[in-house]
């Protein structure tokens, strides 16, 4: 059976992890600063990386130092996965969806400028699965506007968009080292940003808002979470970051004969291959009604053929939690469809071309009548 996604999780990290656990030190230390600093330096830019406990612990943690709170609105798109939207109401401040783009799934820049009120601060973008959004719309809004521009790179860490990989603009970007992503840390996530009195802020609010001054005095001048990552964590993700552009190379190319070999076909929607895109994931719609089918039923026939598959994602503003804020069906008609129909194939660095090939003779079995690529 082809999961949709297995981490690459060899004896290099084993040997790291265990490394750390013979240490004697195993909480935020060392190999904490060393990922910082080697993170820093492969998304380039002179952009400063603070590491967190997960990606929503860094989204949460930005929010709060750029001072995100009651009575402010985030643009968020409607279809991400939930943190993405969770995290804003978790500052405190109103997530105001909107309308995503149905191919790239990313944000929709005119329905963005559309959405913008005197209450909007800032604009959180979502790379979905690895396709670089296209900033420079929302660049030019955030700028003429005074909005701050917080990207959501949870997924697209090696990405590359504007000729620099994605975090290395200055504005903060945060990223995600679960286990589904590009590279992990088991769990852990990064800001990655250029602004030093963000990056202080950052620094208290991931640890119990603590300060400690030239001669060694602890203060605590603001709120502070948990949200520090273990030095095990960091060692794993240090040998990750080592194999990453090996990791992402491959996606391209798996991604790559997924488009030169899937079955061609009027119910089946497929993504796009764009310069910087690292391929976190694939994820395809099929419109299951106009097969006479359903989403279960044409999941377990993929399973039936060996074929495992993921969903990502709902519609956020169709969960209970955001109809309370006032949102429902046909607010958003391509997240809602994306909701509905989408479907993540397999794709990880360890698959083989046959592996895809297999996939893709059960989606020509599936589709009758669809065309050769
Ligand atoms: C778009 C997006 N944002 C935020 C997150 C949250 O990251 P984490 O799971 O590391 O907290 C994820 C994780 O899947 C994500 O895909």
């Amino acid at each position: 059976m082809l999961p949709f996604t297995r981490p690459s999780i060899g004896e290099q990290e084993r040997q790291a992890a265990a490394e750390v656990l013979a240490s004697g030190w195993l909480a935020t230390g060392p190999k904490v600063a060393a990922l910082e600093q080697a993170l820093e330096e492969y998304i380039g830019g002179g952009v400063q990386v603070r590491l967190f406990n997960s990606g929503t612990s860094a989204l949460e943690a930005t929010l709060l130092a750029a001072g995100i709170g009651p009575g402010d609105e985030v643009i968020v798109p409607a279809m991400s996965f939930v943190a993405s939207a969770n995290v804003v109401l978790r500052a405190g401040a109103r997530p105001v969806f909107v309308e995503v783009d149905p191919v790239s799934r990313n944000l929709d820049p005119v329905a963005v400028e559309a959405a913008l009120t005197p209450r909007t601060r800032a604009l959180l973008p979502v790379h979905f699965a690895g396709r670089p959004a296209v900033m420079e719309p929302l660049r030019r809004l955030a700028g003429e506007r005074d909005l701050l521009l917080i990207e959501d790179a949870a997924q697209a860490i090696g990405s590359e968009e504007g000729g620099r990989r994605v975090g290395a603009a200055g504005n903060p970007v945060c990223f995600s080292f679960h286990p589904n992503k590009n590279m992990t840390t088991i769990e852990g996530g990064a800001v990655a940003c250029a602004d030093p009195r963000l990056l202080r802020r950052l620094e208290r609010i991931r640890f119990h808002g603590i300060e400690k001054g030239a001669d060694g005095a602890m203060d605590v001048p603001e709120w502070g979470g948990k949200m520090n990552l273990p030095d095990v964590n960091a060692a794993i993700g240090l040998v990750q970051l080592g194999r990453l552009e090996g990791f992402n190379a491959r996606r391209r190319e798996l991604a790559a004969r997924y488009l030169a070999r899937m079955p061609r076909h009027p119910a089946l929607l497929l993504p796009e291959d764009v310069p910087g895109h690292s391929w976190h994931m694939f994820c395809v719609c099929v419109d299951f009604a106009a097969l006479g089918s359903d989403r279960p039923a044409f999941q377990a026939a993929l399973q039936q053929r060996g074929v495992g598959t993921g969903i990502h994602y709902p519609a956020m503003h169709l969960f209970s939690l955001y109809r309370r804020h006032g949102y429902g069906p046909g607010d958003f008609p391509n997240a809602e469809r994306i909701g509905a129909q989408t479907l993540t194939l397999p794709l990880f660095p360890a698959m083989t071309d046959a592996d895809v090939d297999l996939v893709c003779d059960a989606f020509a079995d599936l589709l009758p009548g669809g065309d050769a690529p």
